[in-house]
């Protein structure tokens, strides 16, 4: 069954523990918490200080999407927070080998992201090694905005090209997922589905995420 996080971008930041308490009545499996440091993407949001409040009040997994230049520096000071997995950029780090052998090395969950027009040919190398391939719907910096068209295809290409290598892969879908493009992403096999708008600005959000229980469970 397909698993459902949450971005907290989309939430009403005055109002974080009911944003929690939200995710969690409507069955998330993980709270994704987008960090960004104004150089990788155009937007700042969130620090260390953030994810350790945040982990006071779930026993949600905290999933870190690092859109960040240099994730590695940020790697201890978000394992400390609380996070349970980190996932950063392709584009933001020569040293991709490294981060995902830190972050083995605290037992974290680790993941790489790829922006939309970045090949997944360029895991090949390290796809045996991560928990998650992060496919990008969007141009990364803010929730809201519309998927592009080539990514259920993408998600397809990264199933069928990298089952043998990982079978233990799961491929997440990061952006722009909605009503519309749900159920494709899902047929294509897409294992996490990232719902920023799509459920925290939805009143029928839990309805919403039921149906793609449904959709992924037939
Ligand atoms: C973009 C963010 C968003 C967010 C999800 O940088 O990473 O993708 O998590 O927000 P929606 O679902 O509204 O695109």
């Amino acid at each position: 069954m397909v698993r459902i996080h949450p971005s907290l971008l989309a939430a009403d930041l005055t109002c974080l523990r009911e944003s929690i308490t939200m995710a969690e009545e409507a069955g998330a499996s993980a709270l994704q918490i987008d960090i960004m440091d104004g150089h990788f993407v155009p937007n700042l949001t969130f620090g260390p200080k953030t994810v350790e409040d945040i982990r006071k009040h779930t026993s949600l997994p905290l999933e870190v999407h690092l859109m960040v230049m240099d994730p590695l520096r940020w790697i201890k000071p978000f394992y400390k927070a609380g996070a349970n997995s980190l996932i950063a950029h392709y584009e933001a780090s020569p040293h991709l080998d490294k981060f995902i052998q830190q972050c083995q090395a605290l037992d974290l969950l680790c993941g790489v992201a790829l922006n939309p027009a970045t090949s997944i040919a360029v895991v090949e190398k390290i796809v045996k090694n991560i928990d998650v391939l992060l496919l990008m719907g969007v141009n990364p910096g803010f929730h809201g905005q519309q998927m592009v068209s080539y990514l259920p295809e993408k998600v397809n290409n990264s199933k069928a090209w990298f089952k043998e290598m990982n079978p233990h892969l799961l491929v997440e879908v990061d952006g722009g997922v909605n009503e519309t493009n749900a159920p494709s992403l899902i047929q294509e096999g897409a294992d996490i589905l990232i719902l920023g708008a799509s459920f925290y600005l939805n009143p029928k959000r839990n309805e919403f995420v039921k149906h793609l229980f449904q959709l992924s469970s037939t």
